[in-house]
């Protein structure tokens, strides 16, 4: 198989998984992440197909998607087979999308300039207009308030009040989304993230203003 034909291929196949998909994790934002890592690909002279494959299952195994990350590289391990992708290329994509999310401190360092660029990728959809709407939208499926002024401003949460969804879209802004430019591992991703950023700090200022005292 072609390498344009495995992506197209695997393009639809992912489409197909996440149709029912509504907690942010939908086609669109795998179509958002798989152009921007696409393009840093380009400038970066990195491989494409292990980029663009990796981007577009990156969020397949993630256990808001699917029952279980052992599962989900199960499902994921047998497509590449199925497209007839070499072990070197699927370990690698493998080896990317299993270091990639932000939890509880197991994020691991990204070894590759492949796995840098597709976790700048996804990090940047979670900045700028697009990352504060997906906040509001993540936060409101799980019956968290838009803010609340006894919560914020604080950038970490015991494990209890996790598990209670104490928190608010805002709060979030705190607990991960001003931490994310620090943490960009590409020059280009550095660049967009910071202009992000620095649109999120308008928009929080702005925020706090229209809210006004109780
Ligand atoms: P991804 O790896 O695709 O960024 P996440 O599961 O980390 O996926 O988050 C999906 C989206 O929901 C992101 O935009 C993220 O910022 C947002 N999100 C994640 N956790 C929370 C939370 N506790 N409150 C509000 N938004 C959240
Ligand atoms: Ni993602």
């Amino acid at each position: 198989m072609k390498q344009t034909e495995m992506i197209n291929k695997t393009k639809q196949w992912v489409k197909n998984q996440l149709l029912e998909e509504k907690t942010g994790h939908d086609w669109q934002h795998i179509r958002r992440v798989t152009k921007q890592a696409e393009e840093m690909a380009e400038v970066e002279g990195a491989d494409k197909l292990v980029v663009t494959l990796a981007a577009l299952t990156h969020d397949l195994i993630d256990d808001k998607v699917v029952e279980s990350e052992e599962q989900g590289l199960q499902m994921v391990n047998q497509w590449f087979s199925e497209i007839g992708l070499s072990d070197t290329e699927r370990n690698h994509i493998i080896n990317i999308i299993t270091s990639m999310s932000f939890k509880g401190g197991n994020n691991k360092a990204m070894t590759t300039l492949e796995g840098k660029i597709v976790q700048d990728a996804d990090r940047l959809d979670a900045l700028g207009a697009i990352g504060i709407a997906r906040t509001f939208i993540y936060s409101g499926s799980k019956g968290q308030p838009m803010y609340d002024p006894a919560l914020s401003v604080r950038d970490s949460m015991t494990l209890e009040e996790y598990r209670n969804g104490q928190s608010s879209a805002i709060n979030h802004f705190y607990e991960k989304l001003l931490k994310l430019k620090d943490l960009m591992n590409t020059e280009e991703g550095k660049r967009i993230a910071s202009v992000r950023h620095t649109f999120m700090e308008e928009f929080l200022e702005q925020f706090y203003d229209e809210w006004g005292n109780e």
